[in-house]
C-alpha cells in the first residue's frame, strides 16, 4: 500500500497554485493544505472540496504577513497531526509587471521582496524544528522533506532576458538562494514555464495543466541529487 503524502501549497486561490491543488486532490493518497490569502473569496478552491479524492484543507495564509506565516503553523500542525509535512510548495508570488532598474516603485519593490522572498524563506524556517521555538517540527516528522520554491526563468542571470520585469526578476533571483539549504532536506527552485494564468497572460506558451503535471512529477521524484538545483518544468536545469 502506498503511503500518504502531505502537502502545503501557498497561493492556491487561482493560477498554478489552484491547479497544483486540483491535480493533487485527485490522488486519494494525498493530504493537501491549500493556503490562500482569503478563503472566503477562493470559490474555485472551495469547489475542489466537493470532488476531492484526497483530503483537502483550506487555510488562510498571506505570505506577505510575518504574523500570518508564524500563526499558520499551529493550525497546520493540528490538521496534520502525526502525519507531518512532506512537501512545502512555495508558489504564491506577486509582480509589478514590466518595470526596469531605472523605473520602478520603491514601495513596490519592498512589497514584492516581502511576498516573494521573505515569505517563502520564513515559511521554510518556521516549518522546520528550530531550537528554542515552540512550533512542532512538521517537516522533521514527514517521510519526504521537500521544499519547492517557485522561481522564474527571468531570475536567471545566465539566460539574460535583458533586465525586463526588474522588480519581479530581482525578487526571484534572490529567492533562488533558497535552493541552497540544509543537506538533510531536498530543496530546489523551479521555473514553471510561461504559463496561461493571470500572471502569465493569455498569450503564454503553456497550459496550466501541462506545467503543473510536470511540476508534480518533479517534486514526487526529487531526490537528494535534486537539491540546490534550478530546474525547468521538464526537469532540465537552467543556468543561474
Ligand atoms: N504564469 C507564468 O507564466 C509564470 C512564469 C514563471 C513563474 N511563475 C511563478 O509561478 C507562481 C504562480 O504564478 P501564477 O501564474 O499562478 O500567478 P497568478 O495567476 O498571479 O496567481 C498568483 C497566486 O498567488 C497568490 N498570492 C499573491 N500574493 C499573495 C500573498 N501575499 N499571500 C498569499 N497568496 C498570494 C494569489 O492569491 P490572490 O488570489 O489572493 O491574489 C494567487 O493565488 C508564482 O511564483 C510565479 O512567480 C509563473
Amino acid at each position: 500500500m502506498s503511503q500518504i503524502s502531505t502537502w502545503l501549497v501557498t497561493g492556491s486561490s487561482r493560477g498554478i497554485g489552484l491547479e497544483l491543488v486540483r491535480q493533487l486532490v485527485a490522488n486519494p493518497q494525498n493530504v493537501i493544505v491549500a493556503t490562500c490569502r482569503d478563503p472566503a473569496r477562493a470559490s474555485k478552491l472551495a469547489t475542489l472540496k466537493e470532488s476531492a479524492q484526497g483530503e483537502l484543507h483550506i487555510v488562510a495564509l498571506d505570505v506577505g504577513s510575518e504574523a500570518g506565516i508564524r500563526g499558520s503553523v499551529a493550525e497546520v500542525s493540528a490538521i496534520l497531526g502525526s502525519r507531518g509535512l512532506d512537501y512545502l510548495y512555495n508558489n504564491a508570488a506577486i509582480t509589478e509587471g514590466d518595470d526596469s532598474a531605472f523605473g520602478f516603485s520603491y514601495a513596490g519593490l519592498l512589497e514584492t521582496l516581502r511576498a516573494n522572498v521573505a515569505g517563502p524563506a520564513l515559511l521554510g524556517m518556521v516549518y522546520l524544528p528550530l531550537l528554542g521555538m515552540v512550533y512542532l517540527p512538521l517537516l522533521e516528522r514527514g517521510r519526504r522533506r521537500v521544499i519547492v520554491n517557485m522561481t522564474s526563468g527571468l531570475a536567471s542571470i545566465g539566460l539574460d532576458f535583458g533586465g525586463k520585469n526588474a522588480t519581479y526578476s530581482i525578487s526571484k533571483t534572490a529567492l533562488n538562494m533558497l535552493a541552497k539549504t540544509r543537506p538533510d532536506l531536498i530543496a530546489y527552485v523551479v521555473d514553471p514555464g510561461w504559463v496561461k494564468t493571470d500572471m502569465g497572460g493569455p498569450g503564454a506558451m503553456m497550459e496550466v495543466e501541462e506545467s503543473v503535471a510536470r511540476l508534480i512529477t518533479l517534486a514526487t521524484t526529487a531526490t537528494a541529487e535534486s537539491s540546490g538545483k534550478f530546474f525547468r518544468n521538464d526537469g532540465e536545469q537552467n543556468p543561474w
